[in-house]
C-alpha cells in the first residue's frame, strides 16, 4: 500500500471528468488524496464528488479564512510529496510559467516546495502554440514534469495532440515521479543533457566503442500503465532496446554539431513498448521530452555515447534504432571556447566518422533476433531503404518519408521494408504508428520464438 500524499489541482475542461477516475486509482492504491478545484474547474465537477471519492475536503478558494486557521496555503502545498496538475489548461501552464499567483491553484504552484506533474489538455491549436510550447519548454526547465498530451479526436471534433492522458498513464507517471531515485529537476524524464565534453577517440566508423562504466538510468519499470494482466500483454516478457533523438557532437565547450531529430517517434515508441507490457531500455540523445512511464531511460549526448550504452544495453529481443545518429563529429574538441581572432580567416573544422550503430550491432555476437533501422528520406523512399536495408544488415528498415514533413512534425508516413516485401501504412500521428509497429513486432517475436504460458 502506497501512503504518499497528492496534492490534485483540478484545471477547468472537459477532461476534468477523468480526474475523478485519477483519484479513484490513486485511493485504490493507498494515496492520500487533497483535491484542489479552480473556478473553471468546478464548471466540470463537483467538490461534492470529489470529497467524497478523496474521503477529504476539497479546497476552491483562496479567501477561505476558516480553512486559512485550519490549513493555510502554504501548509497545503508543502505537506504534499507530490503535486499533480490534471488537467494543465493552458491558462494553468502560462500562469505556472510566468509564477502567476491569482487563486488557490496557483498560488499553491508558487508556494510548493515539493515536485510538481502536469497532465496538460486543451485544444489541439492552443497545445501546439507557439505561447504554449514556450511555457512547457519553461516549466520543464525549471523542473516540472509536463507529459506529453494524447493524440486523437478531441471533444471540439479536432484531431492531434492535446487529450489528457488516459487516468491510467497520469497514475504511472505519479508512481514513476514518486518513486525516481533522482531529482524532478526537467521533468520525470530529466530536461535537456547538460553540455559536456568528452575525449573523443577517432579510431574510424567500424570501431565500435567498448562498454563503459554505466550512465545515470531513470525511470521505473513499475510504472507500466496496467490496463491489461500482464502476461496478456503483445510484448510481455520481451525486452527491447531503443535509441532516439539526436546526437549532438561537440566542437568546443559551447559549441556542438546537431541535427533536427525531435526525439517523438523514438519515444512514442518506447512507450508504446512499454504499455505492451515490454521491458524498455531508451538510449535518449539530447531532447527535453519526459520519460514514458514504465520505461528505463539513459541520456547521452555523443554517437560514442550511444554506441557504448547501446552495447552494454545487450542482450535484447528486439533493437529499434531510431536515432537521428550524426555521421560526423569534431576531429578535434578543443577544451576552451574557439575565439575569432579579428583577422577574418576562420578557424579549420576537421571531421571524424562516427561509429555506425546499428551495422556494429548487426555484426556482433549479441545480435538482437530482431534488429529495426529507422531511414529518414526526402526522396525514392523505398529504393534507399532496400538499400540502407542490406547496407546496415538489419532485418527491417522503416523508411520514413520526410519530404512534405520534415522531422519534428506529430506525424509520419512509413514504409516497413524487408526481405520479404514492403508494408506501406497510411500517414498517422506516431504514437498510432508506434502502436502498429508494437502490434507488427510482437507477430513477428511470436513467430520466431512463441511465448511459454505462464
Ligand atoms: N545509424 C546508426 N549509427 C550511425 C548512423 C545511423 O545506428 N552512425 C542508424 C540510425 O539510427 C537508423 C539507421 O542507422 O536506424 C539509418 O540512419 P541514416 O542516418 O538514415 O543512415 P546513414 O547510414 O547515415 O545514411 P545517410 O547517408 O542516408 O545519412
Amino acid at each position: 500500500m502506497n501512503t504518499s500524499r497528492i496534492l490534485l489541482i483540478i484545471g477547468g475542461g472537459i477532461a476534468a471528468y477523468k480526474s475523478i477516475e485519477l483519484v479513484r486509482l490513486l485511493r485504490k492504491s493507498g494515496y492520500v488524496v487533497r483535491c484542489v478545484l479552480t473556478r473553471a474547474g468546478e464548471q466540470f465537477v463537483t467538490p461534492l464528488t470529489l470529497a467524497a471519492l478523496s474521503e477529504n475536503k476539497v479546497y476552491t478558494n483562496l479567501f477561505d479564512l476558516k480553512d486559512e486557521v485550519e490549513m493555510g496555503h502554504i501548509q497545503l502545498s508543502r505537506e504534499a510529496d507530490l503535486v499533480v496538475v490534471a488537467p494543465a489548461t493552458a491558462d494553468l501552464l502560462a500562469k505556472m510559467a510566468a509564477g502567476i499567483a491569482d487563486d488557490l491553484a496557483t498560488t499553491l504552484l508558487l508556494a510548493t516546495d515539493k515536485p510538481v506533474l502536469a497532465a496538460p489538455a486543451m485544444n489541439v491549436r492552443m497545445w501546439l502554440h507557439p505561447a504554449t510550447q514556450r511555457n512547457v519548454v519553461t516549466l520543464r526547465g525549471d523542473g516540472v514534469t509536463v507529459l506529453d498530451p494524447d493524440e486523437g479526436e478531441m471533444a471540439c471534433g479536432e484531431f492531434g495532440p492535446g487529450r489528457l492522458p488516459e487516468p491510467t498513464a497520469i497514475f504511472a507517471a505519479i508512481e514513476a515521479a514518486l518513486s525516481s531515485p533522482l531529482p524532478l529537476a526537467g521533468g520525470v524524464g530529466g530536461g535537456p543533457v547538460a553540455p559536456s565534453v568528452l575525449p573523443l577517440d577517432d579510431s574510424g566508423p567500424s570501431d565500435m566503442p567498448s562498454p563503459s562504466p554505466s550512465r545515470k538510468r531513470e525511470g521505473d519499470l513499475r510504472g507500466q500503465p496496467d490496463f491489461a494482466p500482464e502476461n496478456h500483454r503483445p510484448l510481455y516478457g520481451r525486452r527491447i532496446l531503443i535509441t532516439a533523438g539526436p546526437t549532438h557532437e561537440p566542437i568546443d565547450p559551447v559549441r556542438y554539431i546537431a541535427n533536427r531529430s525531435s526525439g517523438k517517434q523514438g519515444f512514442a515508441i518506447a512507450a508504446a513498448a512499454a504499455e505492451a507490457g515490454a521491458e524498455v531500455l531508451l538510449i535518449a540523445g539530447p531532447v527535453p521530452l519526459p520519460t514514458p512511464p514504465g520505461v528505463i531511460r539513459v541520456d547521452v549526448e555523443t554517437a560514442v555515447e550511444m554506441a557504448e550504452e547501446v552495447l552494454q544495453g545487450l542482450p535484447v529481443d528486439a533493437a529499434i534504432m531510431v536515432a537521428a545518429v550524426a555521421d560526423w563529429r569534431a576531429a578535434d574538441t578543443s577544451a576552451q571556447k574557439i575565439k575569432k581572432d579579428g583577422s577574418g580567416a576562420v578557424p579549420p573544422l576537421a571531421l571524424a566518422e562516427n561509429p555506425d550503430i546499428l551495422a556494429g550491432i548487426a555484426r556482433s555476437p549479441d545480435r538482437p533476433p530482431l534488429l529495426i533501422g529507422f531511414a529518414a528520406e526526402t526522396n525514392d523512399v523505398i529504393a534507399h531503404a532496400g538499400a540502407k536495408l542490406a547496407k546496415k544488415g538489419c532485418d527491417w528498415i522503416v523508411a520514413n518519408d520526410v519530404a512534405a514533413d520534415p522531422m519534428g512534425g506529430e506525424s509520419n508516413r512509413v514504409h516497413i521494408v524487408s526481405k520479404n516485401g514492403i508494408d506501406s501504412w497510411d500517414r498517422l500521428p506516431k504514437a498510432a504508428v508506434a502502436r502498429k509497429l508494437m502490434e507488427k513486432i510482437a507477430d513477428e517475436l511470436d513467430a520466431r520464438s512463441p511465448r511459454q504460458p505462464d
